[in-house]
Protein backbone atom coordinates (compact mmCIF):
# COMPACT_ATOMS: atom_id res chain seq x y z
CA UNK A 1 0.00 0.00 0.00
CA UNK A 2 1.43 3.49 -1.11
CA UNK A 3 1.54 4.91 2.66
CA UNK A 4 1.84 8.72 1.93
CA UNK A 5 1.40 11.53 4.16
CA UNK A 6 -0.54 13.92 2.22
CA UNK A 7 -0.67 17.37 3.62
CA UNK A 8 -3.81 19.82 3.05
CA UNK A 9 -5.35 23.01 3.99
CA UNK A 10 -5.70 26.42 2.97
CA UNK A 11 -2.98 29.10 2.04
CA UNK A 12 -1.32 29.61 5.04
CA UNK A 13 -1.75 26.76 7.12
CA UNK A 14 1.74 25.94 6.77
CA UNK A 15 2.13 22.87 4.48
CA UNK A 16 5.55 22.99 3.28
CA UNK A 17 7.30 23.77 6.52
CA UNK A 18 5.56 21.10 8.32
CA UNK A 19 5.39 18.52 5.54
CA UNK A 20 9.56 19.19 5.45
CA UNK A 21 10.16 18.90 9.07
CA UNK A 22 7.45 15.77 9.07
CA UNK A 23 9.33 14.35 6.24
CA UNK A 24 12.66 14.66 8.10
CA UNK A 25 11.70 12.81 11.02
CA UNK A 26 10.40 10.19 8.97
CA UNK A 27 13.16 9.65 6.99
CA UNK A 28 10.94 10.01 4.07
CA UNK A 29 11.18 12.17 0.75
CA UNK A 30 9.24 15.63 0.56
CA UNK A 31 7.39 16.30 -2.21
CA UNK A 32 5.28 19.51 -2.82
CA UNK A 33 2.53 19.29 -6.23
CA UNK A 34 3.39 22.79 -6.70
CA UNK A 35 7.16 22.33 -7.25
CA UNK A 36 6.13 19.41 -9.70
CA UNK A 37 3.85 21.81 -11.46
CA UNK A 38 6.68 24.95 -11.94
CA UNK A 39 9.17 22.03 -12.58
CA UNK A 40 7.31 20.86 -15.83
CA UNK A 41 6.05 24.03 -16.86
CA UNK A 42 9.33 26.32 -16.35
CA UNK A 43 7.48 28.79 -14.71
CA UNK A 44 6.85 30.16 -11.57
CA UNK A 45 3.30 29.61 -10.18
CA UNK A 46 2.35 33.48 -10.14
CA UNK A 47 3.38 33.33 -13.54
CA UNK A 48 1.49 30.76 -14.61
CA UNK A 49 -1.57 32.53 -13.56
CA UNK A 50 -0.53 35.67 -15.11
CA UNK A 51 0.17 34.07 -18.19
CA UNK A 52 -2.51 30.95 -18.68
CA UNK A 53 -4.48 31.98 -15.73
CA UNK A 54 -6.23 29.53 -13.24
CA UNK A 55 -8.16 26.91 -15.30
CA UNK A 56 -4.82 26.35 -16.68
CA UNK A 57 -3.45 26.14 -13.42
CA UNK A 58 -6.03 23.47 -12.30
CA UNK A 59 -5.26 21.23 -15.26
CA UNK A 60 -1.86 20.79 -14.25
CA UNK A 61 -2.93 19.91 -10.78
CA UNK A 62 -4.95 17.15 -12.60
CA UNK A 63 -2.17 15.84 -14.22
CA UNK A 64 0.18 15.91 -10.72
CA UNK A 65 -2.76 14.16 -9.02
CA UNK A 66 -2.57 11.02 -11.66
CA UNK A 67 1.07 11.21 -11.06
CA UNK A 68 0.88 10.90 -6.89
CA UNK A 69 -0.38 7.63 -7.71
CA UNK A 70 2.93 6.50 -8.34
CA UNK A 71 4.10 7.97 -5.21
CA UNK A 72 5.18 5.61 -2.07
CA UNK A 73 5.85 6.31 1.44
CA UNK A 74 6.21 10.38 0.62
CA UNK A 75 5.27 13.39 2.70
CA UNK A 76 3.39 15.46 -0.11
CA UNK A 77 2.27 18.85 0.26
CA UNK A 78 -0.90 20.32 -1.81
CA UNK A 79 -1.22 23.33 -3.01
CA UNK A 80 -4.57 24.86 -1.07
CA UNK A 81 -6.98 24.53 -4.32
CA UNK A 82 -5.88 20.75 -5.08
CA UNK A 83 -7.73 18.81 -2.78
CA UNK A 84 -10.94 20.81 -3.21
CA UNK A 85 -12.67 19.35 -6.44
CA UNK A 86 -15.57 16.93 -6.28
CA UNK A 87 -14.29 13.15 -5.76
CA UNK A 88 -10.70 14.71 -4.92
CA UNK A 89 -10.30 14.35 -1.22
CA UNK A 90 -11.70 11.02 -1.65
CA UNK A 91 -8.54 10.02 -4.34
CA UNK A 92 -6.38 11.47 -2.29
CA UNK A 93 -7.27 9.02 1.11
CA UNK A 94 -6.63 6.29 -1.27
CA UNK A 95 -2.91 7.45 -1.63
CA UNK A 96 -2.20 7.69 2.12
CA UNK A 97 -3.19 9.54 4.97
CA UNK A 98 -4.68 12.84 4.65
CA UNK A 99 -3.99 15.21 7.13
CA UNK A 100 -5.77 18.88 7.23
CA UNK A 101 -3.53 21.86 8.95
CA UNK A 102 -6.53 23.84 9.89
CA UNK A 103 -6.53 27.21 11.06
CA UNK A 104 -8.81 30.38 12.03
CA UNK A 105 -8.98 32.44 8.55
CA UNK A 106 -7.72 35.66 9.94
CA UNK A 107 -4.74 33.78 10.99
CA UNK A 108 -3.76 31.93 7.96
CA UNK A 109 -4.98 34.80 5.98
CA UNK A 110 -1.64 37.49 7.73
CA UNK A 111 0.67 34.48 7.10
CA UNK A 112 -0.33 33.65 3.58
CA UNK A 113 -0.38 37.50 2.36
CA UNK A 114 3.30 37.27 4.38
CA UNK A 115 4.86 34.58 2.70
CA UNK A 116 4.87 35.19 -0.93
CA UNK A 117 3.25 35.29 -3.83
CA UNK A 118 -0.11 33.79 -3.58
CA UNK A 119 -2.46 34.70 -7.22
CA UNK A 120 -5.52 33.57 -5.62
CA UNK A 121 -5.26 36.21 -2.74
CA UNK A 122 -3.37 38.73 -5.19
CA UNK A 123 -7.01 38.91 -7.44
CA UNK A 124 -9.21 38.94 -4.31
CA UNK A 125 -10.77 41.33 -1.61
CA UNK A 126 -10.27 39.83 2.09
CA UNK A 127 -14.21 39.24 2.17
CA UNK A 128 -13.57 36.97 -1.15
CA UNK A 129 -10.80 35.60 0.36
CA UNK A 130 -12.70 34.23 3.56
CA UNK A 131 -15.59 33.07 1.30
CA UNK A 132 -12.88 30.67 -0.92
CA UNK A 133 -12.00 29.57 2.63
CA UNK A 134 -15.50 29.04 3.81
CA UNK A 135 -16.17 27.49 0.55
CA UNK A 136 -13.00 24.76 0.53
CA UNK A 137 -13.75 23.74 4.47
CA UNK A 138 -16.09 20.85 3.36
CA UNK A 139 -13.01 19.30 1.35
CA UNK A 140 -10.43 19.27 3.53
CA UNK A 141 -12.43 17.84 6.22
CA UNK A 142 -13.15 14.85 4.46
CA UNK A 143 -9.21 14.31 5.93
CA UNK A 144 -8.17 11.07 8.38
CA UNK A 145 -7.03 13.62 10.81
CA UNK A 146 -7.09 17.24 11.15
CA UNK A 147 -4.19 19.70 13.19
CA UNK A 148 -5.38 23.00 14.30
CA UNK A 149 -2.86 25.31 13.51
CA UNK A 150 -3.98 28.43 14.88
CA UNK A 151 -1.68 28.92 17.85
CA UNK A 152 1.19 26.50 16.56
CA UNK A 153 4.41 27.21 15.11
CA UNK A 154 5.45 24.50 11.97
CA UNK A 155 7.49 22.51 14.77
CA UNK A 156 4.42 21.89 17.39
CA UNK A 157 2.10 21.36 13.85
CA UNK A 158 4.68 18.68 12.92
CA UNK A 159 5.01 17.16 16.13
CA UNK A 160 0.95 16.42 16.69
CA UNK A 161 0.89 15.43 13.01
CA UNK A 162 3.33 12.55 14.13
CA UNK A 163 1.17 11.70 17.35
CA UNK A 164 -1.69 11.37 15.27
CA UNK A 165 0.40 9.59 12.34
CA UNK A 166 1.26 6.96 15.75
CA UNK A 167 -2.19 6.72 16.81
CA UNK A 168 -4.10 5.59 13.53
CA UNK A 169 -1.22 3.16 13.15
CA UNK A 170 -2.96 1.99 16.56
CA UNK A 171 -6.53 2.40 15.48
CA UNK A 172 -6.36 3.07 11.56
CA UNK A 173 -10.35 3.91 11.38
CA UNK A 174 -10.55 6.54 13.17
CA UNK A 175 -11.16 10.89 12.22
CA UNK A 176 -8.31 12.15 14.80
CA UNK A 177 -8.25 15.85 15.89
CA UNK A 178 -5.76 18.11 18.32
C1 LIG B 1 -3.52 27.89 -4.40
C2 LIG B 1 -2.58 27.73 -3.41
C3 LIG B 1 -1.14 27.75 -3.69
C4 LIG B 1 -0.85 27.39 -5.14
C5 LIG B 1 -1.66 28.23 -6.06
C6 LIG B 1 -3.16 28.06 -5.83
C7 LIG B 1 -4.94 27.85 -4.02
O1 LIG B 1 -0.45 26.85 -2.82
O2 LIG B 1 -1.15 26.04 -5.38
O3 LIG B 1 -1.28 29.57 -5.88
O4 LIG B 1 -5.81 27.74 -4.92
O5 LIG B 1 -5.24 27.93 -2.81
P1 LIG B 1 -0.30 27.11 -1.22
O6 LIG B 1 -1.52 26.56 -0.57
O7 LIG B 1 0.93 26.34 -0.87
O8 LIG B 1 -0.15 28.57 -1.02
Amino acid sequence: MPHNVILVGFMGAGKSSVGRIVARRLGRCFVETDDMIVAKEGMSIPEIFATKGEPYFRELEEDVVNLLALKSGDVIATGGGLPCREGRPEMLRTLGTMAWLSGDFDVLYERALGMGQRPMLASRSRDEAEALYAARTAFYAKADLTVDTTELGPDQVAGRVMALLRSRERSPRAHTRR
